[in-house]
């Protein structure tokens, strides 16, 4: 398990290419474009966040944008993360996809832009890498790295030598998926753990074993599920829609979950899938 010294929203990861990204963001999936994202992410801005999870799929990266902007927080005090969709994969098309990203964000970089998932081939997965390698060799892009990537796919990367390696790989991760294969090679291989759906998207926040624990540190079942991340070594990204649960979600730095209730913690693992996986494909 990393030990991070934490600093509240201030706390950061040092990704293997040395740059810092927040331990700490907020994701934007399935949250409307127009008012209800530029609502979220001025939310969060406000309660401190410097890091939002966006993706060209979501169809919110104007609004992203337009928060971001209209926040007056200077460009490099936030960190944006944004991905390239599966078909999209391929040279031509990534770098095509990856430019119309940074036009609807408005921005003149994208700190993180990560190949959503492995859901292509092996060849449109390297045509792709190498499109984001060119991103970053043109400034456009500061770092690069991939989500849903099971073993077979991140061995296939590192095997193809890369110029530049992954810094990150996003999946689902939280107390009922523990993906303790992927998440003991990424940490032998230096590729911070990004834990997406921290909070099982919800489905599992009434667990009572989860309530029993929160409870004890008189704290809600979210703020524990993403403290279990944090203190996992992972970078999380929880979503919501609301501002007082954006600003909840935030206030995790004043308790420290014990070794013994993070191993029940871990004991809850049953492989349970709450969205997609796409780490398990070809
Ligand atoms: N790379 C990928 O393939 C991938 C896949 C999925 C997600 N992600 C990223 O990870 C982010 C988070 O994952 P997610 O959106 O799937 O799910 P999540 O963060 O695990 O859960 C979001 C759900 O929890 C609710 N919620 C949030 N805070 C709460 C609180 N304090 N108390 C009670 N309920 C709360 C939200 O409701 P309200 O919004 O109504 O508050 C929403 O229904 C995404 O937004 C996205 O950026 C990436
Ligand atoms: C991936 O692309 C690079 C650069 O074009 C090439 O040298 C390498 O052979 C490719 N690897 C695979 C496994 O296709």
């Amino acid at each position: 398990m990393t030990r991070v010294n934490f600093d509240g929203l201030q706390s950061f990861y040092a990704l293997s290419n040395a740059r810092q990204i927040p331990l700490l963001g907020l994701g934007v999936y399935l949250v409307e474009p127009g008012k209800a994202t530029e609502d979220a992410v001025t939310w969060a801005l406000q309660a401190g966040y410097r890091h939002i999870d966006t993706a060209a799929g979501y169809r919110n990266e104007c609004s992203v944008g337009n928060a971001i902007r209209k926040s007056g927080i200077p460009r490099d005090q936030i960190f944006v993360t944004t991905k390239l969709r599966d078909k999209d994969h391929g040279f031509d098309s990534a770098i095509a996809a990856c430019e119309l990203s940074l036009e609807r964000l408005g921005l003149d970089y994208i700190d993180l832009y990560l190949i959503h998932s492995p859901l292509s081939s092996p060849e449109r997965r390297n045509e792709s890498w190498n499109a984001l390698q060119k991103m970053v060799a043109m400034g456009k892009v500061k770092s690069i790295g991939v989500s849903n990537y099971g073993v077979h796919h991140l061995k296939e990367l590192l095997g193809s030598n890369p110029t530049i390696r992954p810094v990150v790989n996003q999946i689902e991760v939280h107390p009922w998926l523990t993906r303790q294969d992927i998440v003991s090679f990424c940490e032998a291989q230096h590729i911070a753990v990004e834990a997406y759906s921290p909070l099982s998207r919800g489905h599992k926040l009434q667990d009572p074993t989860l309530n029993k624990i929160a409870a004890k540190y008189s704290k809600s079942a979210a703020q524990v599920l993403i403290r279990w991340s944090l203190q996992k070594g992972y970078i999380v990204i929880p979503k919501s829609s609301h501002k007082e649960r954006i600003e909840q979600n935030a206030d995790v730095f004043d308790f420290d979950i014990a070794d013994g209730d993070m191993d029940v913690l871990d004991s809850l693992n049953e492989n349970y899938v709450s969205g997609w996986d796409p780490t398990v494909a070809p």
